[in-house]
């Protein structure tokens, strides 16, 4: 039985395998809107979502299972006293795959060790988030027609974006990516991230302030929120909030072909201007966040359509 915690869990040729499945469900919805009859899928979320418990939901319910589970510790046993561990051993029994989200770091790999059925990480506290990065590598696959040889620039909260940790993780392992880090000071990458996987895969990358030096020489521009859940004090998240407002002016500073993610949910750092931008992708970035949680469940399930 197989989970996902990380990029990391997925080799290359099976991450590649994924992303052409999705472009395949993408292209003949119909042909697996029956795949998963009879199988559920039960979304144990401790911490506030919209995407990814929907998404989830939306590609087993695409693909004819169905769905069980709660959106909030408040509503579950949590608020009892019970463990991840008992709650996945129980929730065991009633479905065929599970995705949790915790804000506690480790919380889905302790529940993966007593389950008895495939647990997909949706995100835990600042560590990892690798089905958003199935998602960012299917859109920028889909936007750029390749994962290597790009230039992507990184801006906002990159000490507590768990969706740039995995991100990273993931794109080190393609040939030639190079990354430019952009953040205030205090809100640079982890030393791990820098130490144990940039400068360990030998990818070159930059740490800069100011966003517009990066725009130029950008492919790719992926924005992230500043993570207030994760600040351990108020005033330091008013100062930091604010500190990168992409609007139309800063677009002019781009490539015409610099494609702009965000894994959503916006705050003030993209314009809303911006929106109508054709560069702008990140409302076309959920559509794919189906397609590959759809291709990930038939994967973990080990259902073949032919
Ligand atoms: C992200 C997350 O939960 O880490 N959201 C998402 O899943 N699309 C990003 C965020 O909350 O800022």
């Amino acid at each position: 039985m197989r989970h996902l915690m990380s990029p990391l869990d997925l080799t290359v040729k099976e991450l590649d395998q994924i992303l052409d499945l999705a472009n395949d469900i993408e292209a003949n919805p119909q042909k697996y809107a029956h795949a998963c009859e009879g199988k559920k899928l039960a979304t144990l979320f401790y911490e506030p979502s919209t995407r990814t418990r929907l998404s989830f939901e939306a590609a087993m319910l695409n693909l004819g299972g169905s769905v069980l589970g709660f959106s909030s510790a408040d509503s579950s046993s949590a608020a009892k006293g019970e463990s991840v561990s008992d709650t996945i051993r129980v929730i065991s029994c009633y479905a065929d795959i599970a995705a949790i989200r915790h804000p506690k770091e480790g919380a889905p790999l302790v529940a993966s060790l007593k389950s008895g059925i495939p647990v997909i990480n949706a995100g835990d506290g600042g560590h990892q988030h690798p089905t958003q990065t199935l998602t960012d590598l299917l859109t920028i696959r889909s936007m750029k027609g390749r994962l290597d040889n790009i230039t992507i620039g990184l801006c906002g909260d990159l000490k507590f974006g768990r969706t740039v940790h995995s991100l990273i993780n993931a794109l080190v392992r393609y040939p030639n990516v190079r990354f430019v880090l952009i953040s205030p000071e205090e809100l640079r990458i982890p030393d791990y991230v820098r130490e144990d996987v940039l400068r360990k895969n030998h990818q070159e990358f930059k740490e800069v302030i100011r966003l517009e030096d990066a725009l130029p020489e950008l492919d790719l521009l992926y924005m992230t929120r500043v993570q207030k859940e994760r600040f351990f004090n108020e005033e330091d998240y008013v100062r930091m909030k604010d500190f990168y407002i992409l609007d139309k002016q800063k677009m002019e500073l781009a490539p015409k072909d610099m494609y702009v993610l965000h894994p959503l949910p916006r705050v003030n750092e993209i314009s809303v201007e911006v929106d109508d931008d054709p560069r702008a992708a990140y409302f076309k970035q959920v559509q794919y966040g189906v397609y590959v949680r759809m291709a990930l469940i038939l994967t973990l399930l080990e259902v073949k359509v032919c």
